[in-house]
């Protein structure tokens, strides 16, 4: 039996594999943390959070369709100060703890990024810039000029390696323009991609809409896994070779897995796939992605990482 190496790490942090769960599913409360700390997760990443409680957008807010999902939640989630809390109490899982952070503002994200600097279990912050289920809020991570300034703001207040979840983009001007701002900044990873925005479901026996928020209109996770790679393989092209980038999107199977850590990931995140089953899903990925590496006579990632081959 040939030994398999699948270690990783992200901003100096190391996770024992690549595989753990996506901010958003089944990561809001502290019992659901915790099943995520006994599980095959190789880290406990929790929910976007905000500095006040929130409920999020009324329901139906998820409908799962062949292949994927729509949902548009609105960050149902504890606030900060209850992370504050919580974060300490995972330690004993011994892997790293991931905090999110979704601030309405940059004073708002200022103020849980200092706070959360000073909790010594927290390993990565994720700045999430990307949510594109806030009612009447747009997503950050298009406006350019916004997301420049929201980053060095972060910077001057962040105490711990900093992360961004980015929003899918889909023209090569885009990814330079973001790339070069990530470039000049104190950002060390980067999150290829949030949900694939305000996309709309039509139920075609009824004639209507799937879910209750924005007249229907919600992220889509799931099928999205051409652009999540696309966004991974683009961003290791034109970012620093010190920038880590994790991959999400459309990750059912250990081939999934392997083909984003081919396309340049140093770890991926699961959202739908985990949204759709329970925390069962983590070893059987890792398990999937196991044979697939064995099935090539890999031993190590370093072998196929970032060594996509075009035709
Ligand atoms: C129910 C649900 C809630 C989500 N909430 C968040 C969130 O709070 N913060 C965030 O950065 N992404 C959030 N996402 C996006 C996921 O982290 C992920 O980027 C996206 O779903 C694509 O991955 P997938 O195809 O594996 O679902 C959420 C996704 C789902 C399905």
């Amino acid at each position: 039996m040939i030994k398999l190496n699948l270690k990783t790490s992200i901003a100096g942090k190391d996770f024992e594999h690549p595989i753990f769960n996506a901010s958003g599913p089944k990561c809001i409360t502290r019992e659901e943390l915790e099943e995520i700390g006994v599980s095959r997760s190789a880290g406990i990443m929790a929910k976007s959070c905000t500095i006040k409680p929130r409920d999020g957008n009324p329901s139906p807010r998820h409908f799962d369709f062949c292949g994927g999902a729509i949902g548009s939640y609105g960050l149902p989630n504890l606030g900060y100060k209850k992370y504050l809390e919580i974060f300490p109490q995972l330690k004993s899982y011994c892997k790293p703890i991931i905090a999110s952070v979704s601030g309405m503002s940059i004073e708002e994200n200022q103020t849980i990024i200092s706070e959360f600097s000073k909790v010594s279990e927290i390993d990565l912050i994720e700045l999430n810039i990307s949510c594109p289920n806030i009612i009447g809020k747009p997503q950050v991570g298009y406006d350019f000029d916004y997301s420049k300034k929201m980053i060095a703001e972060i910077g001057k207040v962040c105490k711990k390696p900093l992360g961004l979840k980015l929003p899918p983009y889909f023209d090569f001007a885009h990814f330079n323009t973001m790339a070069k701002i990530i470039n000049n900044s104190k950002v060390s990873f980067v999150t290829c991609i949030n949900s694939v925005g305000n996309g709309l479901y039509v139920d075609f026996e009824n004639e209507c809409t799937v879910i209750k928020p924005k007249k229907g209109f919600g992220g889509v996770g799931g099928i999205i896994k051409p652009f999540g790679l696309a966004n991974v393989r683009k961003f290791r092209e034109l970012l620093r070779d010190d920038i880590n980038i994790v991959g999400v999107g459309g990750i059912f199977t250990g081939k999934d897995v392997f083909e984003y850590l081919l396309c340049g990931a140093d770890a991926v995140q699961i959202g739908t796939a985990f949204m759709q089953s329970n925390t069962q899903i983590f070893e059987k990925l890792l398990l999937e992605f196991k044979q697939v590496i064995q099935d090539k006579e890999y031993t190590r990632l370093s072998q196929f990482k970032n060594k996509l081959k075009e035709i």
